[in-house]
């Protein structure tokens, strides 16, 4: 009986994978199509009529990051929504387009818990997750290192006319924020966590996932108890097994009892159906 499940991010009316193959994938974010790379789609694409609108290209391994090529004319940022919540995407430098749409999954699980919870949200980045539950009655407490993406979840949160809500949107180091929250006996029903690889905080604070995630989790944990409801940690982009961060969670949370799912996040390509993995999860709930 395997401990691993796997997780599909289904397409929706603002996002779908179109296809994807020899190390590419197409997207429609949405009126405009992307194309990105996407090592892992090892395999022939479904179709050969791809015509998008803009192409990531990757720079070289030694200068990393890479640019955008506009085939048509796309504005600097354009609206798209889920469950009512209405946020910005663009083409970021960084290859994302401002929200990773295989979060919405784990967001529609969290929703379900979330009626009138207090929800810490870390490494919220342009604050879709944090909107989406806000949206379903939590009030949220949104940690981000960069004031540009915490600036875009207040923006985002205007655009869904969630502004009046509470949601504390934070710019801050999650380690050095957690720890003082620990300090403060403060506690949460729920907490969500999407860490980077690597990262620095607002003070140049360091972040490394394989050495700062397990004592984070420890403070983490401190800030749940025998009333909390749900932990979701999401991993992209690493070379980790959802057997260790689920083990590492069970660990840490062994004595709230409840359960612990583990497993990959993956989208469901809209043409043939199948599954293009993404990233990992472990998630903890009463
Ligand atoms: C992968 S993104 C998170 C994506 C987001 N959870 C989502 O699903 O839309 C990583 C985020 O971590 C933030 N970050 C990096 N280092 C950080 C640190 N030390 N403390 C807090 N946030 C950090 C980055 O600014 C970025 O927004």
């Amino acid at each position: 009986m395997s401990d691993l499940s796997t997780i599909v991010a289904e397409p929706w009316a603002d996002w779908g994978l179109i296809d994807c193959g020899n190390g590419l994938k197409q997207e429609r974010y949405g009126p405009f199509k992307v194309v990105r790379p996407e090592p892992q789609a090892m395999w022939r694409p479904g179709r050969d009529d791809w015509d998008p609108d803009a192409t990531f290209v990757p720079g070289s391994d030694e200068e990393g990051g890479g640019r955008w090529v506009e085939h048509r004319p796309v504005p600097r940022q354009w609206q798209l929504a889920r469950d009512g919540v209405t946020f910005n995407a663009s083409l970021t430098p960084f290859r994302h387009l401002g929200f990773f749409p295989d979060m919405a999954p784990q967001w529609d699980w969290m929703r379900k818990r979330a009626a009138d919870a207090d929800v810490l949200n870390l490494f919220g980045y342009t604050g879709v997750g944090s909107l989406l539950l806000s949206d379903a009655g939590a009030s949220l407490v949104h940690v981000d290192a960069s004031k540009k993406s915490v600036e875009q979840g207040r923006e985002n949160a205007k655009l869904s006319g969630l502004d009046d809500r509470p949601i504390r949107w934070i710019v801050d180091d999650a380690g050095k924020f957690t720890a003082r929250e620990v300090r403060r006996k403060r506690r949460y029903d729920g907490i969500l966590l999407d860490p980077p690889k690597f990262g620095r905080g607002p003070e140049g604070e360091v972040w490394r996932l394989e050495e700062n995630l397990a004592p984070l989790l420890a403070d983490c944990r401190k800030l749940l108890d025998a009333d909390s409801r749900f932990l979701v940690l999401t991993i992209y982009a690493v070379r980790m097994s959802a057997l260790a961060i689920g083990e590492l969670v069970k660990q840490t949370l062994a004595d709230l009892g409840g359960m612990v799912e583990m497993g990959e996040m993956a989208v469901r390509e809209e043409s043939r159906g199948l599954l293009l993995p993404t990233a990992i999860f472990a998630r903890w709930s009463r």
